[in-house]
């Protein structure tokens, strides 16, 4: 990556890192279990997490017993991890900034490397995974964690539907050609990944990513929050057309949860694993 892209990628993380240290970590909490349950993580074992952002995998990860290396390109996601592990009192996470290209870290240092949300989201995709293979030791295992079929993750639907409900030549997030965050949403392509990256073994099992919002403008938090393209596909907008548009979030919020006082939206996400 160059300088300057490391550094707008840095900037735009930053930017919305106490934002996602608030809304977006803690609603993935029941997909970090899944991947730390395939990835068989136990006291004791050294685990990196690439991509760390405020710690949805790093702080489960500690809480089970493993030794932590958080790492993240933006210095205030590292910050707000660093304070989640104060509040908790945890002693087994060390958390840094750097550019999951270029990892800052030894060969063969780490039973098992995961990234969640994060290499998918890459430019040089197989360089990164590269990156995690190299430092995890032989008979290691490596995961990622991403999502799948963009048509069938709902936060973006109902982004877009409540968007053109407003400004109806609303174009979305375009999705030809993919872009970064599904690039590896094709199973198969995902696999393809692992594999060519040299490792073994490789599954990938299919979850379904549940999130609850109780308001339109719960989700529009969220969405602004969960990564810096939103905010840039809404930033030609007027203030009056974004409170419309949570209007039209509040609605099709209220249909989708009928009598129930949160609606669920459901994204596939894949995670995939193999072995070094
Ligand atoms: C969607 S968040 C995922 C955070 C966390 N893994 C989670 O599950 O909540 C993506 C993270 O990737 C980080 N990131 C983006 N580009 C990066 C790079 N080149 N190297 C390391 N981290 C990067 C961002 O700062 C952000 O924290």
């Amino acid at each position: 990556m160059t300088t300057q892209r490391r550094q707008r990628a840095r900037e735009a993380w930053d930017e919305i890192a106490a934002g996602y240290d608030e809304v977006v970590t803690p609603t993935h909490a029941h997909v970090s279990k899944a991947a730390l349950d395939a990835a068989g993580i136990r006291p004791g074992m050294r685990f990196l997490d690439v991509a760390a952002g405020t710690g949805a995998l790093s702080l489960p990860a500690a809480r089970l017993g493993a030794e932590v290396v958080a790492t993240d390109i933006s210095p205030a996601m590292v910050e707000h991890l660093a304070a989640r592990v104060k509040e908790e009192g945890l002693s087994n996470v060390e958390a840094r900034a750097m550019d999951g290209h270029a990892l800052e870290l030894a060969d063969d240092a780490f039973d098992v490397s995961g990234s969640q949300y994060g290499i998918m989201l890459f430019p040089d995709l197989p360089r990164a995974l590269g990156e995690m293979v190299r430092v995890t030791k032989p008979c290691g295992r490596v995961f990622v964690v991403v999502y799948g079929n963009p048509e069938e993750v709902e936060f973006l639907g109902f982004f877009t539907r409540a968007m053109r409900a407003v400004i109806p030549d609303f174009e979305g997030l375009p999705l030809d050609p993919t872009p970064l965050p599904f690039q590896v949403a094709d199973p198969a392509k995902l696999r393809q990944r692992l594999e060519e990256a040299g490792l073994e073994d490789v599954r990938v099992e299919t979850v379904a990513e549940e999130l609850e919002f109780g308001s339109g403008r719960q989700l529009w938090e969220w969405l602004m929050n969960s990564n810096p393209i939103p905010g840039l596909l809404v930033a030609d907008t007027t203030e009056e057309q974004r409170a419309a548009a949570r209007e039209a979030m509040d609605e099709l919020l209220r249909e989708r949860a009928e009598d129930a006082e949160v609606a669920v939206l459901t994204n596939p996400v894949h995670i995939g694993i193999g072995t070094k």
